[in-house]
């Protein structure tokens, strides 16, 4: 078997670029060892930036994200008993986010990729990659799929970039000392807009999914499991954390989904070795603060459409020469804004009393400057 762009993984990433490959006549296989069934309900990221929603848009597949998506023109950040608006349209004029869940995200693709008669597999085994530096090809179930390029989609946890000979790759990366558990509940959200907010307790974030679909995550310690978190201990929770405003409840509801998601920052430069190419969480994460991951993931993708049209349609192989260094710019980009909300909203052990009042200041800095507030939306929207 043979194909183009041989693609591993069939997340955002991976999906993604096979679907604007095709929009280029570019063909490409994607391999992915999860089920259909398992990587459309997992649930994830939320927040699209404005050049996300325009990427999806622009290549066919936003049709009921812009039905079902819901549009936010700012955030509220809650700490010392107040809360405080940071106001996109004001801030940042003519620029927003869309609250849509990635697992819609998936679906979409997956429905326009086969509705294409695009080739990806589910539930394929022990997925290899072999001679990335000359001859590509992978290797699966006992098949071979030969290929001009390997794209590796495949997440933090794939095969493609431990595929990489050491001393190839420079790591770059931090574990915070905590984690998050995510939970997903069948009430109406309490608020119109996503709520940060920081306490003595820990930090906690108020998003939804819908009218009727509201997502909470708490700060929890780094080896936290879920079972030590039935329902009524997290909305406990929750309510300490999030009813700190006068006249603010929180509604509870049935908990439909619950995980534990650790709190890491991680980089390899380059993104890209021989004829593989690295994309997404394969080759960087973000802890999920600054809701960049997802879209950093499409930014890449982006980028290596691009680089993979020049070379296939004209010969070209500069832009992919570049691809690193041109993906690398903006993952740093959020990296430090990632990191910067982190050290903004999260309690951490080890702080002193001094400490505690740097990043209360830091707040109140925040929210009351024009200039710092526009740093963080212009983040937090994302750079077009
Ligand atoms: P993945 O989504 O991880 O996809 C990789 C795919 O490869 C998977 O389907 C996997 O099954 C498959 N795979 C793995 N190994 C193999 C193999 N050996 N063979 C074949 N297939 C394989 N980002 C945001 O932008 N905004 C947010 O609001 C946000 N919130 C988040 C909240 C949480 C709780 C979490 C966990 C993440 C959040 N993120 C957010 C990050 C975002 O979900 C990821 O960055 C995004 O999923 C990256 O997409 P990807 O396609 O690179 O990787
Ligand atoms: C989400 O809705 O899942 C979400 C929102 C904002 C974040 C992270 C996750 O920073």
């Amino acid at each position: 078997m043979r194909t183009q762009v041989g693609i591993i993984g069939a997340g955002p990433a991976g999906l993604l670029l096979s679907h604007l490959l095709h929009l280029r006549g570019i063909s490409s296989v994607v391999l992915e060892k999860r089920s259909r069934d398992y990587v459309e309900r997992r649930v994830r990221a939320g927040v699209l930036e404005q050049g996300t929603v325009d990427t999806l848009v622009e290549a066919g597949v936003g049709e009921r994200m812009k039905r079902e998506g819901l549009p936010h023109h700012g955030i509220e950040l809650r700490y010392g008993g107040a809360g405080h608006r940071i106001a996109f349209e004001r801030l940042v004029p003519g620029r927003s986010i869309t609250v849509y869940g990635q697992q819609e995200v998936v679906k979409d693709l997956i429905a326009a990729r086969l509705a294409a008669g695009g080739d990806v597999r589910f539930e394929v085994e022990d997925v290899a990659v072999h001679a990335p530096e000359s001859q590509p090809y992978l290797t699966f179930g006992g098949e071979r799929l030969d290929c001009e390029i390997i794209a590796g989609c495949d997440g933090f946890h794939g095969v493609s970039r431990p595929s990489i000979p050491e001393g190839v790759l420079s790591v770059f990366e931090r574990d915070y000392p905590f984690a998050w558990l995510g939970i997903l509940a069948r009430v109406a959200p309490s608020s119109q807009e996503l709520i940060y907010t920081r306490t003595e307790r820990g930090f906690a974030l108020h998003s939804m999914r819908s009218p009727t679909v509201s997502r909470f995550y708490l700060q929890v310690p780094a080896d936290a499991r879920e079972e030590e978190w039935p329902d009524e201990r997290i909305w406990a929770e929750l309510k300490a954390r999030l009813e700190t405003v006068p006249g603010f409840t929180l509604t509870t509801g049935e908990i439909m989904e619950k995980g534990v998601t650790p709190m890491r920052a991680f980089v390899v430069e380059p993104m890209q070795y021989g004829r593989l190419y690295l994309a997404g969480d394969a080759a960087h994460i973000v802890p999920p603060t600054g809701a960049k991951g997802l879209n950093l993931a499409v930014a890449d993708v982006r980028v290596m459409t691009e680089a993979l049209a020049a070379y296939f349609e004209r010969g070209s192989a500069e832009l992919l020469d570049g691809y690193s260094a041109a993906c690398l710019k903006r993952v740093w980009r959020a990296q430090h804004f990632s990191w910067w909300m982190t050290t903004l909203l999260h309690t951490f052990e080890d702080d002193d009393p001094y400490a505690r009042r740097l990043q209360l200041s830091y707040l109140d800095y925040v929210t009351s400057s024009e200039a710092a507030a526009t740093t963080l939306a212009e983040n937090y929207v994302g750079m077009p």
